[in-house]
């Protein structure tokens, strides 16, 4: 099977290829990123994605039953057996008809991917199946990541369910959601805080787990971007292999929305999808260089040979200023997307849009998702946030069909949510306030009632 598979240098320029059993964080010849890629013309595709269904009978078998294994097909680069599953990908495409006319849509023309349904909580767990298993083909005895919360719960769950690996997780002091920190601690990760944020952490990450030869699972490891790939391929599968019209997705280290850009390349090129949709992606204001790059300095992907000196000097400014992300969306408060690359050929394939939007926005399309009843993470709720702007806008047209991904659970991140809920003002001063938040319009404010039964009756008459 290696043979079919390989990795190669996304940098044109370079292009070289690498064996699929070795174990690099990016190119060592020119430090470009990393793809997996294919020889499609020898690997057994079925002719339509439609033939994909035949795998639901199989429920019976885990790799079957795996959100992320049953298009196998697509994404061989190791045999079915060698595949570590948990029960990942278990997720679901719901029409959003009760948020529709918040983001200025037609009924039945927005839908929502809520990737909350996964393991661990977070659309990452796609992804870390397919990291963990290369890192076990490789023989890694440890897995390591950066995170704010999402990345490190789902490493840590992979490694305590399957204990092929030690997970070793990274994070900013102070700068992880504690529903999220609970979690790589209960699973047993090692922990290691470090002053700093997650741009710090993921400097870092980098660093020691090259020293020490410790499995990278973030996501510039190519074979966790193969796993984020099904998210589209399930998404397609819910729209009965339908293309949408555009993909809405948070944009933090902008992971999702290349591997979602590899996805559609490929299904295009193997003539599965006529239509590509476009893609949509989302910063928050606070952390918001990819809108910055792209829709003020104009930054496009120019086949390959992007303006890497107006990058450079963007980052370089941005140092020399002592700039840092700061967001509610923990998640997406990252400043220095190491997929940015990646990312910007995604744009330029999906004919992208990137817009930011405030703490203000990402609140309140968060209580809307929430008043549905599946509910959302702050960096979630940015995909929703940017729908509605994009529609108002006119780029974004209401009859358009949407997809909307829900990147993560709605018990992510508590506090910001009781905050924006709740009646203590002390407490909504020092969550969201501080932040910039100043109304919460669409509160479902709790009633405090003493504990006497006439009032209670009182109060729900
Ligand atoms: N949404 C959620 C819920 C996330 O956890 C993340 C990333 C993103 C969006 C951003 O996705 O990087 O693919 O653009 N969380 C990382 C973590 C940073 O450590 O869990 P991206």
């Amino acid at each position: 099977m290696s043979e079919l598979s390989y990795q190669k240098c996304i940098n044109p320029d370079c292009a070289a290829t690498f064996g699929i059993s070795e174990t690099l964080h990016c190119c060592p010849t020119c430090g470009a990123l990393l793809d997996v890629e294919y020889e499609w013309s020898r690997l057994a595709l079925p002719p339509r994605l439609s033939d994909f269904e035949k795998y639901w009978s199989q429920r019976s078998n885990p790799h079957r039953f795996s959100g992320v294994w049953r298009f196998h097909d697509l994404l061989p680069f190791v045999p079915l057996e060698q595949c570590v599953t948990i029960g990942e990908g278990q997720t679901l495409l719901q029409k959003a008809d009760f948020v529709a006319p918040y983001a200025g849509m037609n009924n039945g023309r927005l839908f929502l991917q809520y990737e909350g349904l996964n393991p661990s909580g977070s659309f990452k767990d796609n992804g870390m199946s397919a990291a963990v298993t290369h890192g076990r083909t490789v023989g890694a005895k440890r897995a390591a990541c950066a995170s704010t919360g999402n990345t490190s719960a789902s490493l840590a769950i992979y490694s305590a369910v399957t204990k092929l690996m030690q997970s070793v997780i990274f994070i900013g002091s102070g700068k992880i959601a504690y529903g999220k920190l609970s979690q790589a601690l209960d699973y047993g990760a090692k922990t290691i805080q470090i002053d700093g944020d997650f741009d710090d952490a993921m400097a870092r990450v980098q660093e020691v787990s090259k020293q020490l030869g410790i499995y990278l699972v973030n996501s510039i490891n190519p074979f966790r971007l193969e796993g984020q790939k099904t998210i589209m391929f399930r998404v397609l599968e819910a729209l009965r292999w339908e293309s949408p019209d555009w993909i809405v997705v948070p944009g933090g280290n902008l992971g999702n929305s290349s591997s979602f850009g590899k996805a559609f390349i490929e299904l295009h090129k193997l003539g599965l999808i006529k239509k590509v949709p476009r893609l949509a992606i989302i910063n928050a204001t606070g952390a918001n260089t990819l809108y910055r790059l792209v829709e003020q300095e104009n930054v496009t992907w120019n086949g390959g040979r992007y303006d890497k000196q107006r990058v450079n000097g963007f980052f370089a400014k941005m140092d020399s200023e002592g700039q840092r992300a700061s967001t509610i969306a923990s998640a997406i408060e990252i400043n220095k997307p190491v997929n940015l690359t990646k990312c910007l050929r995604a744009i330029d394939f999906c004919k992208g849009v990137v817009r930011d939007v405030t703490e203000q926005e990402i609140l309140d399309a968060k209580s809307q998702v929430g008043a549905g009843g599946l509910g959302c993470e702050p960096a979630s709720a940015a995909s929703l946030a940017g729908t509605r702007k994009l529609v108002n806008e006119g780029v974004i047209g209401r009859d358009e069909r949407v997809v909307c991904v829900l990147t993560g659970h709605q018990l992510k991140d508590p506090n910001a949510t009781v905050a924006y809920h709740g009646q203590d003002k002390e407490f909504f001063q020092k969550v969201l306030g501080s932040r910039g938040v100043t109304t919460a319009e669409f509160a479902n404010r709790p009633i405090t009632v003493p504990n006497d039964i006439e009032k209670i009756i009182e109060v729900l008459k």
